[in-house]
């Protein structure tokens, strides 16, 4: 799919459609080197943190992805057509740690302009991030009872906020109206 630059001043999504019913794919490692892991992830933000374009991920310490996540500095969240939605639905249950399970799907990955993370071929939206900070969650200080019922075994999970470095998309992801300087650092 071709994908055009899009300033984050520009970038026009219904983030809570995208995450929760489209979901997202996360992938980080290393392309040219093989060394890299995807999953699904349905939790996430994009937003402004210390004044940059940031997205924040969230992922539990038992995902394969997590080690790849503690050990590569940067990452790639790509959104699909829904034609791939069956494919999001098998990394988001299998694991890299069993399978080379991105192999089961009709993804392909290709390198990142920016970052050594993939990105993917069939990607109508694909944002490359570089890891800025990241923290866990303390159960102690969850305010809402209702946070507890997502975690009966544990397995808290750790943020990771990611400094947009660039974005690509579909028209669909950019905003016409917008006038302005670059967002970009
Ligand atoms: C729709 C959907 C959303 C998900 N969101 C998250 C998430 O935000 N964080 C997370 O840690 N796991 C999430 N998962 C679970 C992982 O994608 C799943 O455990 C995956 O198999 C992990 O793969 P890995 O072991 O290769 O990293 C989600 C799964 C699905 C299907």
């Amino acid at each position: 799919m071709t994908l055009s630059k899009i300033d984050p001043l520009d970038f026009s999504v219904n983030t809570h459609a995208l995450f929760h019913r489209q979901a997202v794919l996360l992938t980080c490692g290393d392309f040219n080197q093989h060394d890299y892991n995807c999953m699904t992830i349905g939790w996430g933000l994009f937003g402004t943190m210390w004044s940059v374009p940031a997205a924040l991920v969230v992922v539990r310490p038992s995902r394969f992805t997590y080690e790849f996540m503690e050990r590569f500095e940067d990452f790639t969240l790509t959104a699909f057509p829904p034609e791939f939605k069956k494919d999001l639905a098998y990394l988001g249950s299998h694991s890299g740690r069993d399978e080379d399970k991105l192999s089961k799907t009709a993804l392909t990955p290709i390198a990142a302009d920016l970052i050594n993370s993939p990105t993917f071929l069939q990607a109508q939206l694909s944002v490359e991030c570089r890891k800025i900070y990241f923290t866990d969650y303390k159960p102690e200080q969850f305010l809402a009872p209702f946070i507890h019922e997502k975690y009966d075994g544990g397995d808290y999970h750790r943020l990771y906020y990611g400094e947009i470095l660039q974005i690509k998309g579909t028209s669909k992801f950019t905003n016409p109206a917008a006038e302005h300087q670059s967002s970009f650092r």
